[in-house]
């Protein structure tokens, strides 16, 4: 069956950098269904050709030597435009018979992405359903919906509800693109496709985990954006309780898309909620020095650009053991990484072994960049009597594939065109994690505890952070990944 990709926000920045690049990689790979057309609406008046000149540069730009001129010219012929406003009815009623026009035969499979802003999403669900889009007498009708998905439970409650009114929830695929990253994959291939580490993932052998998502960027020209989000809203909500509970979940019965989803959101909800007491000893918030300096930021803002949180997951397998998120801009450096921190040996024989935790096996996997996973061991020094010194085994990417790791998005349009829904987010999933963030958000706006920490920019956040973990024991992993 054909399938036509259709995207509202088509002039703009996610399109250009992200979608388009990844349709055509996939097209170039010879991955795409056959017959996939794509269809951009958005207000700017493009004529067809004008719209396929205009991404012929932006993805020449953003792919570099990936991008085949020749390749480009067979691609683009299934590219259309239409120019329309998402405020008017009529211009989906136009909408409809252009794509009608465009798929000649009776059946096709149609994917509508929302690459625009949020508080459009609504507005477009309601006219696809109201123009007869969503239908699905002619084919699969199903649509992608860009993060943010609310700004708290009660709006994602909201927008889930307006959602529903239209299409099932099979036909929705809340996208958040960490999940198509191949490192994040891999956690559950490492988990679920081998022996040796599931019988040691728990209580009884972890001492703690710890996951990082620092930026070394700052805010940049997003300060408007930013300064509604903050860190919470903006990394927190989504990418790190996604890689929670991948690291947490129980092995789904199958590899498929309600079984992972099921998993999933149990650990969500048995994640202790927090208390106005908790949020106030087990979360930090922070502001890098220069914030409030930034275009678009209010000048007494106390919005966080950085947090810790401390998260307990009550069940069976991880009662005890803490969750420390923590993340931020203006950071020492870009990196995602999980690190498995395990407990130090029931009795040390050697004088010089490990003497807690934070010295003891650690498994750290590095999302991104220098993706790869090392176990951290002891080993005896040669030479030195019983001198012990930890050391790794070391797997890379690069070093053992010798490819360059896909764009996530590549892999998240293709399974939502061949209606695979296991690496997308469900209702109750992202209903859950508002639910864990919520008491965060409503107590650092209603007081001062914890207050807003400042730290300087290319730091590991507020010094604050190091002495908080210390006072329970634990060291933050405070290494740069290294890149080659
Ligand atoms: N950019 C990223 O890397 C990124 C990453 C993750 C998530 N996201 C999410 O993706 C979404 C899009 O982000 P973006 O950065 O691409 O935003 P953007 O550059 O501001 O693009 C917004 C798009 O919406 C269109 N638009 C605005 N008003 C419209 C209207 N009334 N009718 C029809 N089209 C309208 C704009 O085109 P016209 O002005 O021509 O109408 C433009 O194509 C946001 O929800 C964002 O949070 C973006």
């Amino acid at each position: 069956m054909p399938h036509t990709f259709i995207i509202f926000g088509a002039s703009g920045d996610l399109t250009q950098r992200k979608l388009i690049p990844s349709l055509y990689q996939l097209f170039r790979k010879k991955r795409l269904p056959k017959e996939t057309r794509i269809v951009g609406f958005s207000r700017t008046e493009f004529t067809h050709d004008a719209w396929r000149a205009e991404l012929a540069t932006s993805t020449a730009k953003h792919l570099g030597k990936d991008f085949d001129a020749g390749v480009w010219d067979s691609f683009s012929q299934n590219i259309y435009y239409h120019p329309g406003d998402i405020g008017h009815a009529d211009d989906f009623s136009k909408l409809a018979r252009l794509l009608k026009d465009i798929e000649k035969s009776d059946k096709s499979t149609r994917v509508y992405y929302l690459a625009t802003a949020p508080r459009f999403y609504e507005a477009v669900v309601q006219h696809l359903g109201c123009s007869g889009l969503a239908d699905e007498t002619h084919g699969p009708r199903r649509v992608i919906i860009e993060k943010p998905f609310g700004t708290d439970l009660a709006s994602s409650l909201h927008l889930n509800n307006a959602v529903r009114a239209v299409f099932s929830e099979r036909q929705v695929y809340r996208i958040d693109h960490y999940l198509g990253k191949e490192t994040v994959q891999n956690l559950l291939v490492l988990r679920f496709a081998n022996t040796i580490f599931e019988p040691i993932w728990n209580r009884n052998y972890i001492d703690h985990v710890q996951i990082t998502v620092a930026e070394e960027v700052d805010v940049g020209r997003r300060g408007g954006y930013y300064d509604t989000a903050g860190v919470v809203r903006d990394i927190i909500q989504n990418h790190m309780l996604q890689l929670v509970t991948i690291t947490a979940m129980e092995a789904p019965v199958r590899y498929e898309a309600d079984a992972v989803r099921g998993e999933k959101v149990k650990v969500l909800q048995a994640i202790r909620p927090l208390t106005s007491q908790s949020v106030c000893t087990d979360t930090l918030r922070g502001q890098y020095d220069g914030y409030l300096k930034t275009e678009g930021v209010a000048p007494d803002s106390k919005t966080a650009t950085f947090a810790a949180v401390k998260l307990w997951i009550d069940n069976w397998r991880w009662q005890g053991v803490p969750f420390y998120l923590r993340s931020g801009k203006a950071m020492s450096c870009r990196t995602t990484q999980i690190v498995v921190q395990f407990r130090e040996p029931p009795h040390m024989l050697f004088p010089d072994g490990p003497k807690s935790a934070a010295e003891s096996n650690r498994l750290v996997i590095q999302v991104q960049p220098a993706e790869g996973i090392q176990l951290h061991f002891e080993t005896k020094v040669p030479d030195a009597g019983m001198k012990l010194r930890q050391t790794d085994l070391d797997f890379r990417y690069q070093r053992e594939f010798r490819a360059t790791m896909p764009e996530a998005y590549e892999r998240l349009l293709l399974d939502a065109l061949e209606g695979d829904a296991s690496l997308f987010a469900r209702a109750d999933e992202v209903e859950a994690a508002w639910a864990i963030c919520d008491p965060i958000l409503d107590e650092w706006a209603r007081s001062d505890k914890p207050p807003l920490l400042t730290y300087e920019p290319a730091c590991w956040g507020p010094p604050e952070s190091t002495e908080w973990m210390n006072a329970q024991g634990r060291q933050w992993f405070d290494i740069c990944p290294v890149l080659h």
